[in-house]
This record gives structure tokens, sequence and C-alpha cells, in this order.
């Protein structure tokens, strides 16, 4: 299989489109096309709903103070503009690896590599905080199901008192081990986990209809309007994942028209449940109050005394923060896949399992390095980490539709993004914003994360790119496998 150059040499060599589209089909490493929109837009949904609304959202409120209702909305506008432009690249480009693609086929090799190399802050990185989220509600769980709670040190990282994260290691295992036995399992659980989810977000907000108190929203400004902003660019976790959609076109059935309809539908639906359960958050408990590790969940315990909603909430988080950790954790494999087919990554990871159908390799060394993060490393500092690195992303993204607009004017867009270039330059901005409010320090670690980015690429996948060594070093022979064969047969 030869990759073609289209034309431009050394480390900005720019896949050709087309090219991309159609080598995927050959050498057995092609995905089959199972997927339907209804698939894909619960595949957003759950990758979206878990720990930002279930945990983030106290850190949002105590910076925020009522006005956290504001910050999901600012972060759901600043998501719209680069939600399109995913839209018009996902189906113009509809082959595996997402921003890295895109990046590949417009702004050459480098970039694709950094934004391969940054996306593992969005989807590796944000696995091990959503898994940490996840440890927090199970222990509330625990303790308004039985009245006890997981020991600490077994139950928090070093820096917040504990030893290590047991049940965000255990998460993290437990969900390597669906992926790795079969996308079949995969994509019905991810189904049933979304319905649940979204049940016990209207449960919460129903009874918080019955215990609220408008009380809660005086001052409804508590720290000022740049505070809006602040908790703005560290809930917008919450909304991290409606892109991992476009990590699944390679396997949907019509790309052109379902993965712009899942990619806006997944946003529009959580923003809406966003919005109603930060105001129902408020109505129960004073913003100030909303901290731990369940503060959803501890509200309606400790706050409106009501023991056995918060056990279902708790309950609700565990099953969609598993969502969330199953399709994230999908998502970054895939894209492993892609920087492997190419040659940036060992292509002999890119390999799917014989018996499986997956990615094996890929799934069970990922899973490792996640482990470590999850067991060891506080929520805060992942959550702000995963957030500069996706918003750096989407700038990138919206940067390649702007490009490629240019260089590839008659290319087949089945979505454009309408008023192209304003709405992806506001793209641009709106995460420009959100980025500068991230702290100093968030700022510097994202800098030494891109830095080790150029030493690897400059190392391995400089030498190793099968785009300029195109018969450097061969795919490895695949089974004519079928990752995507259960997604498209349940759910
Ligand atoms: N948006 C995802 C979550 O909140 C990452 O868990």
């Amino acid at each position: 299989m030869a990759v073609r150059n289209a034309g431009r040499p050394g480390v900005f060599a720019i896949r050709d489109v087309s090219t991309l589209v159609t080598e995927t089909h050959e050498a057995g490493h092609e995905l089959k096309r199972a997927v339907s929109a209804s698939q894909l837009t619960a595949m957003g949904v759950g990758a979206i709903i878990g720990t930002g609304i279930f945990v983030v959202i106290g850190q949002g409120a105590v910076m925020a103070g009522p006005g956290v209702i504001l910050s999901f909305v600012l972060a759901a506008i600043a998501c719209v503009f680069s939600a399109l432009s995913y839209a018009e690249l996902a189906s113009s480009i509809p082959v595996s690896g997402s921003a890295y693609t895109y990046a590949y086929a417009t702004l050459g090799e480098l970039v694709a590599w950094i934004i391969g190399w940054d996306l593992i802050l969005e989807y590796g990185v944000s696995v091990a905080a959503v898994a940490v989220g996840w440890g927090g509600n199970l222990n509330a769980f625990f303790d308004a199901a039985f009245g006890f709670k997981l020991p600490h040190a077994i139950s928090a990282s070093p820096s917040d008192g504990g030893v290590f994260n047991l049940p965000a290691v255990f998460i993290v295992l437990a969900i390597t081990f669906v992926l790795v036995l079969g996308v079949r399992e995969s994509a019905r659980t991810n189904m049933v986990m979304v319905v649940v989810k979204l049940v016990i977000l209207t449960f919460f907000i129903v009874i918080a209809m019955f215990n609220f108190s408008t009380a809660n929203f005086h001052p409804f400004l508590p720290h000022g309007a740049s505070a809006v902003t602040s908790a703005a660019a560290i809930i917008f976790f919450a909304f991290i994942g409606f892109d991992a959609v476009s990590t699944g076109s390679e396997e949907a059935r019509q790309p052109e028209r379902d993965l712009p309809l899942a990619i806006i539908g997944s946003l529009a639906i959580c923003t809406l449940f966003y919005i109603l359960t930060s105001i129902g958050a408020i109505g129960i408990s004073p913003a100030s109050k909303l901290t731990g590790d369940a503060p959803l969940a501890d509200a309606l315990h400790y706050g409106a005394g009501i023991t056995w909603a918060a056990g279902i909430v708790a309950f609700g988080a565990l099953v969609a923060i598993t969502s969330v950790v199953l399709v994230i954790m999908y998502g970054q494999t895939r894209i492993f896949f892609a920087m492997c087919r190419d040659g940036l990554l060992p292509t002999r990871f890119a390999t799917v399992h014989p018996r499986y159908g997956t990615p094996a390799r890929l799934t069970i060394g990922l899973g490792a390095l996640i482990v470590i993060l999850a067991a060891f490393v506080p929520l805060g500092q992942i959550v702000e980490l995963t957030n500069i690195g996706t918003l750096f992303a989407f700038i990138l993204v919206n940067i390649g539709v702007i490009i490629l607009r240019r260089t590839r004017p008659d290319m087949p867009r089945p979505y454009r993004v309408p008023w192209s270039p304003v709405l992806p330059i506001l793209g641009v901005l709106f995460a420009l914003y959100l980025m500068r409010y991230l702290p100093w320090l968030t700022w510097v670690r994202f800098g030494i994360w891109l830095l080790i980015g150029f030493v690897i690429y400059w190392l391995y996948g400089f030498r190793h790119s099968r785009l300029r060594n195109p018969a450097a070093e061969p795919l490895p022979a695949a089974p004519p496998a079928d990752t995507a064969e259960g997604r498209g047969s349940d759910g």
C-alpha cells in the first residue's frame, strides 16, 4: 500500500485527502461501516456526560457562585463553533484519527503529530480524571446506601492525602478488559448507560424542583463576572467528548449526514441537561457548599437530607462516568491506531487481535498508562491539563477548516460550516479566550508536554513516517478484522 505525499517535502508533508479515504480500505486495515446516526449520537452523549457534571460542577460553583450556570452557557457557546468545524472535517475526511487525521491532510505531518500527541491529553489523560470522579461517586454511593466509605488511603491520590486511588484503577482496568474483548459488548453497554444517565439527571432535576431555594441564587455573581469565565475554563471539561464521535467516522454508515447530526445533536442534548442540572444544584445547595468528590449526591445527602435520592444519583453518576471512560478510551485507541498506521508510532501496534477483532495490544498498553495516572494524580490537575490540550486541538481543527477551504476548494464536503471563515475564527477566539483563564502552571505543564512530543517526533516519527518513507516500514499483515461489527448490530 503506497502512501501518497501530496507534494510538500519534509515535516510539512501533507496527506492527500482522497488517498486518505481510499487507502484505509486496503490491506485489511479497514474498519467496517456499520454505525448508525443514533449510535454515533449515543457515542457523543456517552463521552460527554460524566465527571464534568457530576463532580467538576462543584469546582465551578465554588469559583463563580450561582453564576456557574452562565459558565455552562459560555462553555457550550465556545464548543459550538468548534463542533461545526469538527463536523465539516469529519464528514469530508471520514477516516479514523479525528483531529490528528484532519491536520495531516491540512497542516502537515509535524502539526498532525503534535495534535495526535496533544489529543493524548484530551483522551488518555482525561480518562484518568474521569476515573477519579468515578471513585468519588463510588464512595458517595457506599455512603448513602450502606453508611460507610472506603478508607481515604486507598481512595485518594498522594497529594490529596491518600496512597493511591483504588476505585479509579478498578474502573480503568474493567473498561480496558471490555474494549479488548470487543466493541459488540461496548456499543450495547454504552447505549444502556446513556439512557440511564439521562434518566438520572432528569431525576436529579425533578428532586431539585421540590427542594428548591431561590435564596441560594443571591448574590448571583459573588466573585464577579470574570469568575464566570474562569469557571467556564474549568467546567469546559464537562463538554469534552462530542468530538469523540468523529473518531468513529471510519465506521459511520453515512458519514456525510450522520456525523454532523451526531456531533451537534449530542452537544445540544448535553447543554440542555447541564443548564437544568446546574440550576437544580444551586437550587438545592448554596454554591459554596457544592464541594467534595461527589457534589450532586452530597447536596442531596447532606444538604437536603434525602439520602435515598443521593444514593440513586451517585449510582447514576457511576454509570454515566463508566460510559465516558468507555467511549473516550475507545477514541484514544482509534487515534493511536491511525498514528501507528502512519508510522509516527510503531506500526506493529496497528494490528487487530485475531480472535477479538480489536486493537488489543494498543488498548492494553494504553490502559496500563492510564491506570498509573488515575492512581496517583489528583482530579483538579488532570482536568486543567485535559482542558488546555482539548482547547488547543479545537484551535487547530478550526484553522484546518479554513486552510482546507483554500487549498482544496473543490473537495466534496457533505457538511459545510456556514459563514466560513467567520465561525471557525470564532471557534479559535473562544478557545483562546477560555485557555487564557487557565492557571499559568497548566500552561507550563502543557508546554513541557508539547516539548516532549517534539523530541519523540524527531527521535522516532520523523524517521519512520510512512508518508515520507513509503517503503520503510510496511504495515504488518492484519486479519480481515471488523472492530465495528458490533456497533452496527446492536444498541
Ligand atoms: N465530558 C466528560 C466528562 O465530563 C469528559 O466526564
